[in-house]
């Protein structure tokens, strides 16, 4: 189809309409040129197609559809080609369904545990969101449907999400917020990106230019259009000259009108109009170009198929005495009403109607299973009746394993939760079935990190997140060990919430939200205060054990434009076949800025049989050793040595090796009067000039001059953050020669030079 004909063709009023929605989930059709209208839906973990009335909270019936787990909990597979065919499957279902853009990923950064939709995002760690966005995408695409990447940027709670201001300074924008969106734009070239509700350092999102078009397009390279989310829209006008091509949901008649009143009054360019419209019609172009009629896909196949992710996503947290797997001869009690109705999905947008829900109790089938509810319906009301029951299933059983979960009602889009509990009737359900059964395992059911007081009383713990409609099936594989557990936490799990760096600042004060603990998010907080955890980011059990050894580095100095080799040697030490997913991280041991001790700059997950020894091997270049520079606008290596650490978990890494980085671009350092002596002794050009100046002021020997009252060294440390205009008057106070003004700034001026 040939867009700059049908543009050519079209008015500016046309245009302007083509900027905006025709319906809740349809692009504007405009009939007198033959443009049709395509839909875009949710998104991202199945299909919300609604055909009758509409909502983007998730409340009105979709289509049936599969549910697959959410991105919290694939994020743990840490598995690129589960999630690249996760996104295939959802692309056919898009096919089938004739959706053209499916709303996901969702990848903004889980700043504080207690955020409504962490359930929806894949990790704290930027880097593993941005693997896991791309190849989501990767997958989505390769069946010719597009995918909105969400929610650009900086939205990192519920509260307020509309209006709330999120204040991020300029380094941990591009640190920590943002690198999963640049990661996912530049690898795997979303057909659309979904700017957030929020502003972002005073502007909202849906007005800035700098986040939609500099950042994203100029400096990325996105070539696609940027949709609003549903309802973000401020100013329109506003939103056009930004880059916002799209408003979502439609009809936006009273923005066409604003639009046209604009471009009258001059205050809008008509070429940004055409421009938005352009990208509206690729879209829309681009899937009907690339169109399959007809196509149907397999409800069966694809349930099996998320029951395979959950199964490979699931965390084993804990694992005493190794009480699990379960021998299929032994008899066990299933405990909790989330054995039979399990929670596996979360609430709002992404709420899917679900094709077939199988909870664990039905997928045991066969086995010697048990089953109490435990708990009243709802989760939270305590029922003494059905604690009692409970605790006599689990008495008469061998083991026992309990169900339980964060309440429908407690974790949503929407909202955000207040604290990281459970409802008190589960908790004390798993000490009082523990008090009565030593080999009690607990399943948890939620979409993020929960404290854990009964942590001691449970002998394993299974988090299962909210897998999907089939995890009960997934469940029940790695408790009776077909599927041995190699999912690894893709966030840190703080012993309790008041430990989370964003604490004292989440939700801000009223819509002003300031993220002051700036780049340290999860682990990167946790590892620099040398915090105890629950458990820690990357941390997850297995029913085997892996050995590292052997980590080599191609070189052991190198530029910030080299790229290193890493390899390392992993080996299944146990007795039954596993998947290890092998995590690298880096520190930078002689940054001048304060930087964490290390961060994720790699992963792998590998398969390996009994015995089996398999070499990982990473490729490391810039990036990985780069911290963003605010005085060069731009990623920066700083010279000096790094360590790289290989390891099981964030906490666990026991293979480390060094290597030097020379920086290729050095930053200039510029002097003036408040420069300290310390400050120009950094440079072996000040240091000599310095010597030189002394000597001849008669202060060479400046820290004999303090030795009897305090000791050289202090004297030597007090002198180093003295500013360089005060040696004026020190020269007289040690020798009673004083040095001129001029030659100090003549010394400032070579530095400068
Ligand atoms: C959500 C988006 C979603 C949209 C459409 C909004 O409320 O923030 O993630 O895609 O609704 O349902």
């Amino acid at each position: 189809m040939n867009v700059q004909k049908i543009i050519s063709e079209m008015t500016l009023e046309e245009k302007a309409q083509l900027c905006s929605g025709s319906n809740f989930w349809f692009t504007q059709n405009i009939d007198r040129l033959g443009v049709p209208a395509v839909m875009m839906t949710d998104g991202p973990c199945g299909l919300r197609k609604q055909t009758m009335n509409a909502d983007h909270l998730g409340m009105n019936e979709s289509v049936k559809a599969i549910s697959y787990p959410t991105g919290s909990c694939v994020a743990c597979s840490f598995d690129r080609e589960l999630i690249r065919r996760s996104g295939e499957a959802l692309g056919e279902e898009c096919q089938a369904e004739d959706v053209a853009v499916l709303l996901g990923p969702a990848v903004n950064i889980k700043r504080s545990p207690l955020c409504g939709r962490n359930f929806e995002y894949f990790s704290e760690d930027p880097f593993l969101a941005g693997e896991m966005a791309a190849a989501y995408i990767q997958g989505v695409q390769s069946k010719s449907i597009g995918t909105s990447l969400k929610h650009f940027a900086g939205n990192s709670q519920e509260l307020r999400r509309m209006t709330s201001d999120s204040v991020i300074d300029e380094r941990t924008l591009r640190e920590i917020y943002l690198p999963a969106f640049e990661t996912a734009v530049k690898e795997a070239k979303p057909w659309t990106v979904m700017c957030s509700y929020n502003k972002l350092n005073g502007e909202f999102a849906s007005e800035s230019h700098r986040l939609l078009t500099e950042i994203l397009r100029d400096e990325w390279g996105f070539e696609g259009a940027v949709v609003s989310d549903w309802g973000a829209v401020n100013e329109r006008p506003a939103g056009v000259a930004a880059g916002l091509d799209l408003e979502m949901p439609g009809p936006g008649e009273l923005s066409t009108k604003k639009i046209l009143k604009a471009v009258e009054s001059g205050a809008l360019s008509e070429e940004a109009v055409t421009l938005a419209a352009q990208r509206v019609l690729e879209l829309i172009y681009k899937y009907l170009g690339n169109r399959t009629e007809g196509v149907t896909f397999d409800y069966e196949g694809h349930h099996e198929m998320a029951r395979r992710m959950a199964a490979e996503s699931m965390v084993l947290l804990k694992n005493q005495d190794s009480v699990l797997p379960i021998s299929k001869e032994k008899t066990v009690a299933f405990i909790g009403q989330f054995a039979q109705r399990p929670r596996f999905q979360g609430g709002g947008s992404s709420h899917v109607n679900s094709y077939k829900v199988t909870g664990a109790v039905e997928a045991a089938k066969g086995l010697n299973i048990t089953y109490a509810p435990g708990f009243s319906e709802d989760g939270i009301t305590a029922d003494e009746t059905l604690a009692v029951e409970a605790e006599q299933a689990a008495k008469s059983a061998d083991c026992a394993v309990v169900f339980i979960g964060l309440p429908e009602a407690w974790e949503s889009e929407g909202f955000d939760r207040s604290h990281l509990r459970l409802p008190e009737c589960q908790e004390k359900l798993v000490e009082r079935v523990a008090a009565v059964q030593p080999n009690t395992v607990v399943v948890v059911h939620c979409g993020g990190a929960i404290e854990m007081p009964w942590l001691e009383s449970a002998k394993a713990v299974l988090y299962a997140y909210l897998g999907g409609e089939a995890v009960g099936g997934a469940t029940v594989d790695v408790l009776f060990g077909d599927v041995n557990p190699s999912g690894k936490l893709a966030e840190t799990f703080p012993v309790q919430l008041e430990d989370n760096p964003s604490y004292l600042y989440y939700f801000g004060e009223g819509d002003r939200v300031e993220y002051r603990e700036g780049v340290f998010v999860g682990y990167r907080y946790y590892d620099k205060k040398k915090q105890r955890v629950l458990f820690p980011f990357g941390h997850g059990l297995s029913y085997t054990r892996f050995e590292y050894s052997g980590l080599t580095l191609d070189r052991t100095e190198m530029q910030d434009t080299d790229s290193l080799q890493v390899s390392v040697k992993v080996k299944n030490i146990g007795n039954v076949a596993g998947k290890e997913i092998v995590q690298l991280y880096v520190g930078d041991d002689e940054s001048t800025v304060k930087r964490p001790l290390r961060e994720l700059k790699g992963f792998e997950k590998v398969e390996l049989a009994p015995g089996e020894e398999k070499a990982v091997t990473f490729s490391l270049g810039k990036r990985a050793f780069a911290y963003y520079n605010t005085q060069i606008s731009d990623w920066h290596v700083e010279s000096g040595e790094f360590t790289i650490y290989v390891g099981p978990s964030s906490r666990d890494l026991p293979c480390c090796a060094k290597v030097r980085v020379e920086s290729t671009q050095p930053i200039r350092k510029m002097f003036s009067l408040n420069s300290t002596i310390g400050d120009l002794m950094a440079d072996p050009r000040g240091q000599q000039i310095m010597g030189q100046m002394m000597q001849g002021a008669g202060m060479g020997d400046l820290s004999k001059a303090g030795g009897d009252i305090m000791g050289a060294e202090a004297m030597l440390a007090m002198v180093k953050d003295m500013p360089l205009r005060n040696i004026i008057s020190m020269g007289s106070l040690f020798s009673g020669q004083s040095i001129d003004p001029e030659s100090i700034q003549a010394l400032i001026d070579g530095m400068n030079a």
